[in-house]
């Protein structure tokens, strides 16, 4: 079995692209007002949810033990935009091209456990968020002039997310995730 990714799930996935730090508003406090964490205190928290997807991811991985490199659909139960990949290799999305590039743990989208069960509106809007990233690379981002020998760019969900499960909440971008004199979220 190959362990190949196919370009679509690699734009996806890839760890590499558009990781700068980005200083994001309280969690929960997407109605009313912000307050943007410290840079301590931002990575305590993030190193909390990376360590419980780590923790999600290893579960899975033990659970299919044996089977990694067989497609995700034939070792997973409802596999519908991520089919022919390995399944070693979805867990792997998971945790660092879905969960990290939203700043979430896996149960933003899943109660955990429970993997194959579509209940949560969050992770059928991350089927759509695939749909809409592989059209955008395909059909646009193909067509955008490279110079020669440079690697074509693609759009994945850090792209936009940039460690936030909202990039353009009701309040836009939080202050930390400005460029520096860009104007206030609300103005003009
Ligand atoms: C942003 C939403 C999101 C996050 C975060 C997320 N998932 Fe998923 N997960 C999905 C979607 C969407 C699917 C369905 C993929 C498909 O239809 O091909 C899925 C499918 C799965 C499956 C296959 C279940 C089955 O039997 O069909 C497993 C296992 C899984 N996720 C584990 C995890 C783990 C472990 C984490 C944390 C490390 C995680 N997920 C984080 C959205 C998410
Ligand atoms: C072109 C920019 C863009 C890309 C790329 C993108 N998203 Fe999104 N995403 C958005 C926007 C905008 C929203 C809506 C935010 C809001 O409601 O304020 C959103 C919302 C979401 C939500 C709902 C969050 C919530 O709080 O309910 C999920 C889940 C999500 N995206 C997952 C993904 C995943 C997974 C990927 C990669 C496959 C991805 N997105 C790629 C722009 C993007």
């Amino acid at each position: 079995m190959s362990d190949k990714v196919p370009v679509p799930i690699t734009a996806v996935s890839s760890p590499a692209a558009n990781t700068q730090p980005v200083a994001q508003a309280q969690a929960g406090g997407l109605g009313g007002q912000r307050v943007p964490l410290t840079d301590s205190a931002r990575r305590v928290r993030d190193s909390t949810t990376a360590a419980r997807r780590d923790s999600g991811a290893a579960s899975v991985l033990r659970s299919i033990a044996g089977r990694e490199t067989q497609p995700a659909e034939s070792v997973f139960k409802n596999i519908k935009i991520l089919k022919g990949i390995p399944a070693g290799r979805l867990v792997n999305i998971m945790n660092m091209g879905f969960g990290r590039s939203l700043g979430v743990s896996c149960g933003f989208c899943h109660v955990p456990g429970k993997w194959d069960v579509d209940d949560k509106e969050e992770k059928n809007t991350a089927r759509l968020m695939f749909a809409m990233v592989q059209t955008i690379n395909r059909d646009f981002i193909s067509k955008v002039p490279v110079d020669t020998g440079a690697q074509r760019p693609v759009v994945n969900c850090m792209t936009c997310h940039r460690g936030m499960p909202r990039p353009m909440g009701p309040d836009g971008p939080p202050p930390g995730n400005r460029p520096p004199g860009a104007p206030p979220a609300s103005g003009g």
